[in-house]
């Protein structure tokens, strides 16, 4: 198929995969289901569940200097932070931001520049942001008196254009806040080419990106990005919830934060950190890295190598299975193709997509729709106007609403197409 339409993983493969999670197309008390509501909280893998608990078992202080309590502290606090930089975000320097949530993180970062920095008088973020980064901007911008101003998205291609950032940007912005994919278009920003065309206006601007729907899908890399903020949720990426973390360019790193006064000044964590959050991400990682051994030739050992390809494997995997939900097969009639389905913001080039799909069914309600496919055995979720977190952002492309489905790189054909054969069920049964 090739790279533009993905690459599908062997059905044997892609099953190996799925059964490393808890529950995968199983649920204990209602049995078969696919869970297609993955940027809603994605599919646990088992290993990253057990790791957090095994860590939780111990009440040693991940801060000691001797005993269990150092061996935790030095393999999953001080292993784990590196792990999550240098592997994750791919970071050469900088430092990790960690928190509750991912909202939390983007908070700390965003307030940190605004109020640290003193020069510029505005501030840009765009309508299509999640509301946790959109409003750390409007907050903090507020806060500090500087201009918030919001850059639409293209209803034609669900995305935020580059050009069209630039109108907003001058040599007095302060900070650009741009998400990495869109949580209900699946589109992907370019950032890279963001970052380089605001710093040809003002070399100094802040760049910031919410990577936490980009995270699971596809590789980040800060340094080729060169942003100064960058975070993700566990929970969104195979692992636990109740924890968020953020890469921070060691220009930001050093801007005045809530901190113990006598730590170094790079250092963003206060109070004790919590080893099994650190255990569990990097049980996801381990994954991740499994994945790129499984296709590269057995010498390659760097983690960030293996990473960055079992994104990309993860990544082709998923493009595959967005093609066969959109166009569907022979026997099985995709999206595009089930009388009474809408697509929104459908572009042809699936380069640009996150494995997201907005749709809906004509002459239904969003919430029958979810509840249609649940009683079916389909968990997805509706995202609509009624809802804070996705008013402006329906808003800004054009749509009344969506049902957001959102399968994973561990499902199949197979799943895919059980979808398929429902969602024109319940077209059918509407009148279409
Ligand atoms: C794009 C995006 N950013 C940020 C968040 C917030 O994550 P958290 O709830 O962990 O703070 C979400 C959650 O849905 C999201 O989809």
């Amino acid at each position: 198929m090739g790279k533009v339409y993905g690459e599908l993983f062997s059905d044997e493969y892609q099953k190996s995969l799925i059964e490393q999670f808890c529950y995968g197309n199983e649920d204990p008390d209602y049995g078969h289901r696919l869970f297609f509501e993955n940027s809603g909280g994605s599919l646990r893998l088992r290993r990253a569940v057990e790791a957090k608990a095994a860590l939780e078992a111990f009440p040693d202080c991940p801060e000691r200097n001797r005993g269990r309590g150092m061996e935790i502290g030095q393999k999953y606090v001080m292993g784990g932070t590196k792990d999550i930089l240098e592997t994750v975000f791919g970071a050469k320097s900088g430092a990790l931001v960690t928190e509750l949530s991912a909202s939390q993180c983007m908070f700390h970062a965003v307030g940190a520049i605004l109020e640290g920095v003193k020069w510029g008088t505005n501030t840009v973020t765009t309508l299509l942001e999640h509301p946790s980064a959109h409003d750390a901007v409007e907050y903090y911008a507020a806060k500090t008196g500087r201009e918030f101003r919001e850059v639409p998205a293209n209803p034609a291609t669900g995305g935020i254009e580059v050009e069209e950032v630039l109108k907003y940007v001058d040599k007095d912005t302060t900070l650009v806040s741009v998400m990495a994919a869109s949580n209900i278009s699946g589109n992907i920003m370019d950032i890279k080419e963001i970052t380089r065309r605001v710093r040809e206006i003002n070399p100094e601007i802040y760049v910031v990106t919410d990577a936490v729907q980009h995270a699971p899908h596809a590789v980040i890399d800060v340094e080729d990005w060169g942003v100064d903020v960058c975070n993700f949720a566990p929970y969104k990426f195979f692992g636990v919830r109740g924890c968020g973390y953020a890469y921070v360019s060691d220009r930001v790193a050093t801007l005045p934060h809530p901190k113990l006064t006598k730590k170094d000044a790079n250092v963003w964590a206060l109070g004790t950190p919590t080893p099994g959050n650190f255990a569990a991400t990097m049980a996801v990682i381990d994954y991740v890295c499994k994945i790129g051994a499984h296709f590269l030739n057995e010498t390659v050992t760097d983690r960030r190598t293996l990473f960055v390809e079992g994104m990309t494997r993860i990544h082709n995997q998923e493009r595959g299975l967005l093609f066969r939900m959109l166009e569907g097969t022979e026997e099985v009639p995709g999206l595009r193709h089930i009388p009474g389905v809408e697509v929104y913001t459908d572009i042809e080039d699936l380069t640009k997509k996150d494995l997201i799909v907005a749709m809906g069914i004509k002459g239904m309600e969003f919430a029958s729709i979810s509840e249609a496919y649940l009683a079916r055995g389909i968990t997805v979720f509706e995202r609509v106007r009624a809802s804070i977190y996705s008013k402006r952002i329906v808003d800004t492309l054009g749509i009344p609403g969506a049902i957001r489905v959102s399968p994973l790189h561990c499902h199949g054909r197979e799943e895919i197409d059980e979808y398929l054969k429902v969602t024109a069920e319940i077209a059918k049964a509407a009148g279409n």
